[in-house]
């Protein structure tokens, strides 16, 4: 693998410990892949960063390093909300653990919006090398806007943001963006909301496993595409996808697609997800909400008062700048938190059976938060959260 003098000095550790160690990961993890050089960033986003999944291990290793960030750097989700953790009944001793697990990532200069939506904060280009993590930011960065990330493993999402650099292979190279599967949705779905795209997702991810599909007979917007691309992360490994005419790729590229394996997917595959069972609360905003998908909950939501706990998660930098719609959820009794989400948090454990509009969260609640899962459209969540 090639390394330039810079690089070569940092390997050699002239330029810090740190460094030298952050170097050495990206080399070992571009050898394994083959990488035959690095490629610069524009940016990071480190995901193992709640202290539910890092715990103490994760912690001493993250106080252990000494250097800073050379390229914008986010973080994925943690355990708790920065601002307002004790509303959200977390346990004094978990928060004190995860305020040091912000300390150290402070300490490395990155910045401590914890999303899974960077894009809503730092404007992300059709061509950028990125290191992203989390897996349905990675889709979103690779399908949507046209940018070029593998599913960077929390470390190496770190050491390419301090050393601003990642080996390129995988999805960085061209030539594996093409399409391996072709999707035929069989559906009217001009009445499809986010929650059905995000049950295609569950059900396409399961299909195709990590291969990139290529979907025919479907229209998302952007936040469609957002449910539909974390879903399929999830159930499957999908960090890629394209829609014909839609994504930019799909739109850019003529992918030759003859001789590509068709699944036909029915609408009755999708509409036998939103089975009906009864839940003890409502979580949405999974991925983190867009500022369309908090207006639109706080329509939903004017005037009417919740009688179950329901939460929605965005990033605090989306909150902040929609004030109105954040008033007039918390004015219903519902509650926003930015940083944190339904999957990650060890508050949503007290639940047994919780709504979402999203297809990741129907597959990871169970496992994440040991409790049953039910996914509605975003109408039948706030139905659910106020009757
Ligand atoms: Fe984001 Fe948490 Fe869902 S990290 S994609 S809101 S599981």
């Amino acid at each position: 693998m090639y390394l330039d003098p810079e690089e070569e000095e940092i390997l050699a550790g002239e330029k810090g410990e740190t460094r030298q160690k952050m170097m050495e990961l990206l080399v070992a993890l571009g050898k394994v892949f083959g990488a035959d050089r690095l490629v610069g960033i524009k940016s990071a986003q480190v995901s193992g960063a709640s202290y539910k999944t890092i715990g103490e291990y994760g912690l001493a290793w993250l106080s252990s390093l000494d250097t800073r960030a050379v390229v914008p750097a986010v973080l994925n989700p943690i355990g708790m909300p920065r601002r307002r953790w004790q509303e959200m009944g977390i346990n004094p001793d978990f928060a004190a653990k995860q305020q040091a697990v912000i300390a150290a990532y402070e300490r490395l200069g990155v910045n401590l919006e914890c999303t899974c939506t960077p894009y809503y904060l730092h404007k992300t280009s059709f061509g950028d090398h990125l290191a992203w993590s989390e897996s349905s930011a990675v889709s979103y960065a690779n399908s949507v806007i046209g940018a070029r990330t593998n599913r960077e493993g929390g470390p190496s999402a770190l050491a390419a943001a301090l050393i601003g650099k990642t080996p390129c292979y995988g999805l960085h190279l061209e030539k594996n963006r093409r399409p391996h599967v072709i999707i035929e949705v069989k559906s009217d779905e001009k009445d499809w909301s986010i929650a059905h795209y995000g049950a295609l997702g569950y059900h396409a991810g399961k299909l195709v496993g990590n291969k990139i599909p290529y979907f025919r007979g479907i229209k998302p917007d952007p936040d469609q595409l957002k449910a539909l691309g974390a879903a399929m992360a999830a159930t499957g490994a999908v960090a890629l996808y394209h829609v014909d005419n839609i994504t930019p790729e799909a739109k850019k590229i003529r992918f030759n697609l003859s001789g590509l394996e068709v699944i036909s997917v029915e609408p009755a595959e999708i509409n036998r997800l939103f089975t009906e069972i009864h839940v003890d609360a409502v979580a949405v905003g999974c991925p983190h909400c867009s500022p369309e998908e908090l207006i639109k909950i706080a329509e939903l939501l004017k005037g009417k008062t919740v009688t179950k706990p329901l939460y929605v998660f965005a990033a605090q930098g989306v909150i902040d700048k929609n004030v109105p719609a954040f008033s007039i959820i918390e004015r219903s009794g519902a509650r926003i938190f930015a940083d944190t989400c339904m999957v990650v948090s060890p508050a949503m454990e007290q639940y047994s059976a919780i709504m979402v509009n999203s297809g990741k969260a129907l597959a990871y609640v169970p496992n994440m938060c040991g409790a049953v899962a039910r996914i509605g459209t975003i109408e039948e969540c706030v139905a659910v959260a106020t009757s």
